[in-house]
């Protein structure tokens, strides 16, 4: 159903074996997939390489994302290794710490500037650089994620915010752009999930809690059930669903009160 076979991907976004892209690429390439992974600093490419050592002939590649060059040497790669992208996953976020422990106000214009530029930006400038290699294939996936914090008021969540009501509205304007390539663009809205960016947030074990006692299945999600809801995403099966949000958070979200 979720047959990824000769399919080649691209993920962006994983820094350690606990990062949400990181379960999605062990996902993807157990569906069949062959993947290529970047890493945005030489700090961070010893743990991707140590990663991708788990994967059938990977592609490896620098790309901080806040880079217009560094995103067209990436595209320059997948050209050359694989000819073709049939799918994309942006698991790339980030906000300079005194943002996300500050009151919101305090939001430095620099602060801003940088998270909604790696956070959000991003998507847009790294579809841009793979739809032609989409168009080649006949089409293809892109898949964001998102958090509700850019919806309600989270303490701490900030900025963050700010940048993923940014990117919501980005996946709706680039999923109207590049549809009639077939090209589809969807987020994921994960429910809370302890990984070094969400570790960043201050106080958000008090976050999980609250999934705990008040999401409708009493409990918070992991790694890999975004991952399952991913695959839905990027495979056939979902090849009617574009600019949406998909909430894969316990049902969080329809509460209230
Ligand atoms: N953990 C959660 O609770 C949660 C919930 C909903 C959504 N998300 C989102 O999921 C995505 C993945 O986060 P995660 O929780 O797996 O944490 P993570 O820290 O493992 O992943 C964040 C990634 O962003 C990358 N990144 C930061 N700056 C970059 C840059 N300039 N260039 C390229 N990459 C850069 C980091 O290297 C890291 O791999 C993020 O968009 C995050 O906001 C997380």
């Amino acid at each position: 159903m979720f047959d990824l076979s000769g399919k080649q991907g691209l993920i962006v976004g994983i820094a350690n074996k606990r990062s949400i892209a990181w379960a999605i690429a062990q996902a993807a390439a157990a569906q069949g997939a062959r993947l290529a992974l970047t890493y945005p600093s030489e700090r961070l490419e010893e743990n991707v390489r140590e990663l991708a050592a788990k994967l059938e002939n990977p592609v490896i590649a620098p790309c901080d994302v806040g880079s217009d060059e560094q995103i067209a040497d990436l595209a320059a790669t997948l050209d050359r290794e694989f000819g073709g992208v049939d799918f994309l996953v942006h698991g790339a976020a980030f906000a300079p710490a005194e943002a996300l422990s500050h009151p919101f106000v305090e939001t430095s214009r620099e602060a801003f500037r940088i998270a909604l530029d790696v956070s959000a930006y991003s998507l847009v400038g790294l579809a841009r650089a793979v739809a032609p290699l989409m168009a080649r294939r006949g089409g293809g996936s892109i898949l964001t994620l998102t958090y509700i914090g850019s919806q309600r008021v989270f303490t701490n969540y900030n900025v963050m915010g700010v940048a993923k009501a940014a990117l919501e509205s980005s996946v709706r304007y680039l999923a109207a752009d590049l549809g009639p390539q077939n090209i589809r663009v969807n987020a994921i809205s994960a429910g809370a999930i302890k990984t070094l960016a969400a570790a960043g947030i201050s106080g958000f074990s008090s976050i999980l809690q609250v999934y705990r006692d008040r999401a409708p299945l009493r409990r918070g999600v992991d790694q890999t059930e975004v991952a399952d809801a991913a695959m839905f995403l990027l495979s056939d099966a979902g090849r009617a669903v574009t600019g949406s949000i998909l909430m894969v958070d316990a049902g969080f979200h329809a509460m209230g009160l």
